[in-house]
């Protein structure tokens, strides 16, 4: 998205090439944008290092290296440094939920998220002024609440995501009707947060945003939501408005590649690339299929450039997680038990298995023993990972879907926080985090229904009094869907996590 005003222009997460391992593509196309043009702006806003944000060869070639960047305030220099290696060297360091002035009348502010589980350590929202005129592009971040904003003053237009973007429950080798259940449960439960999203900013204007990406690959063909499936966890923004007006919400606007909205404080006036945008997304599989077919030399040539077959994969994961185990506290005690890695050959048969072993901080072949997790992909995707030092296994791996996975018992955040720790950096950054939340647990309680139970979830400490809802002993906090069972305090989605609850006395 691009905002121009006449104090100047921002460019915001321009994503146009393919992201983890040539998975997840923008839909609909966008590279046939002018981006020469586009990218002459006066500042760039990233608003996080997740691939289908942060796009450097996209960055790189078009965008002006004229441009300030609008710099979220992120626990460590990551985005900066990798910004500055593509040769931006103007950088406005923002400081979380405080407006700053530009030049010309324009106000910016940017709220960083910063918990292990807000993107790759690390997410935000845009918000801008321009003579009365308000927007926050809150993009795919998840702030607790959007009061910052609303006490700035009415916002006119309101960017938010609304569909999936993650591989649960697709990747779990699970009978297809479970697959299915979860799918539809999860779908339902954006679409719920996002609404609550809206209602609590209370915008003139919706624009549904920040996805669904598309998948042209065939192996990953079926992820794409034009089957019927209403447990696929990828609707677009087509349906959204179908939803939306479902709860009688009428001031979306969908945006094409090309859409331009005229935003003023009295209204939105929006003109379209193509006639009609009903129609182009009643014709989304054809869509889907040309571009598919202008797309297939960039995956097959990225498949080439996975292979390192001098790789010794044990030995090297030995060498980058073992001492990271070592350091773990938080992390290993919450993944609580080894975790096993299948790696499939070349040859799509022969198999070897290794095993992360929490408890014993060891990286060994696999012993024939339980383990809480199970993931099985390609040997030549760790090698690759591997080859270029990567440090996020989340952020590459885990969200290119090119992979399965079978786990014991409930779902674990913090296997996935670790993988997105291999550096030493990431690794300290999250352990003070888990620490620092422990000892502040928060102390207030609140009566929902007939129960009197902690003020904040145990998960990323959302108000309860507003995402909370209580049915007969169970909680669901709508903010990301966990649910505990109030009579035990157990958390139901997540190992850990325990509420503080009891039965109100009235
Ligand atoms: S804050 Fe994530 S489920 Fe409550």
């Amino acid at each position: 998205m691009r905002i121009d005003t006449p104090a100047g222009s921002i460019l915001c997460d321009p994503w146009v090439n393919p992201a983890y391992f040539a998975s997840w593509f923008p839909f609909p196309d966008n590279s046939q944008l002018d981006w020469d043009h586009l990218g002459q702006v006066d500042y760039l806003y990233v608003s996080h290092l997740h691939r289908d944000h942060f796009d450097a060869e996209q960055l790189k070639r078009f965008v002006s290296k004229k441009a300030t960047v609008l710099l979220p305030e992120y626990p460590t220099s990551e985005l900066e440094d990798q910004l500055r290696d593509l040769g931006f060297t103007s950088f406005i360091a923002t400081k979380t939920n405080e407006v700053v002035e530009l030049d010309g009348g324009l106000n910016i502010m940017i709220q960083a998220l910063t918990s292990p589980t807000d993107g790759p350590i690390g997410d935000s929202s845009l918000w801008v002024e321009y003579d009365g005129v308000r927007l926050l592009n809150q993009n795919d971040a998840r702030p607790t609440d959007l009061e910052i904003f609303t006490k700035l003053g009415h916002v006119h237009a309101h960017m938010l995501q609304f569909s999936g973007a993650i591989w649960y429950p697709m990747v779990y080798e699970l009978p297809q009707a479970a697959k299915t259940a979860f799918g539809k449960q999860k779908r339902d439960r954006q679409f719920d947060r996002t609404f609550r999203y809206i209602d609590d900013l209370k915008a003139s204007y919706v624009f549904p945003i920040a996805g669904p990406p598309c998948f042209l690959d065939d192996e990953l063909w079926q992820f794409n939501d034009i089957f019927g499936d209403e447990g696929n966890i990828f609707p677009d923004q087509q349906v959204f408005m179908e939803e939306y007006g479902k709860v009688g919400g009428s001031n979306a606007v969908v945006l094409l590649p090309g859409s331009v909205s005229e935003l003023t404080a009295g209204g939105c006036e929006t003109t379209h690339p193509v006639p009609d945008v009903a129609e182009f997304f009643a014709n989304k599989e054809q869509h889907l299929r040309e571009y598919q077919e202008r797309k297939r030399p960039v995956i097959e040539a990225a498949k080439l450039t996975w292979r390192h077959p001098e790789i010794d994969v044990l030995k090297e994961m030995k060498a980058r997680i073992e001492p990271l185990l070592e350091e773990s506290i938080y992390m290993a005690t919450g993944v609580g038990g080894p975790v096993r890695i299948d790696l499939v050959g070349y040859d799509g048969e022969s198999v070897e298995s290794i095993v992360v072993d929490f408890p014993g901080k060891q990286v060994r072949p696999y012993g024939d023993e339980k383990v809480r997790y199970r993931f099985r992909t390609e040997r030549a995707l760790v090698e690759h990972l591997l080859h270029i030092g990567e440090v996020d296994w989340v952020n590459s791996l885990f969200l290119s879907c090119r992979f399965s996975a079978a786990r014991i018992g409930q779902y674990n955040e913090f296997v996935y926080s670790f993988f997105k720790c291999l550096s030493e950096e990431r690794l300290q950054y999250t352990e003070g985090w888990y620490d620092e939340h422990q000892k502040n647990a928060d102390k207030e309680d609140v009566k929902l229904g007939d129960w009197v139970v902690q003020r904040r979830c145990p998960h990323l400490k959302a108000d309860l009094t507003r995402f909370g809802i209580v049915e007969g002993n169970q909680l669901t906090c709508q903010l990301h869907g966990w649910k505990f069972d109030l009579a035990s305090g157990r958390c139901l989605t997540s190992v850990g996590h325990q509420i503080r609850a009891h039965r109100s006395a009235t």
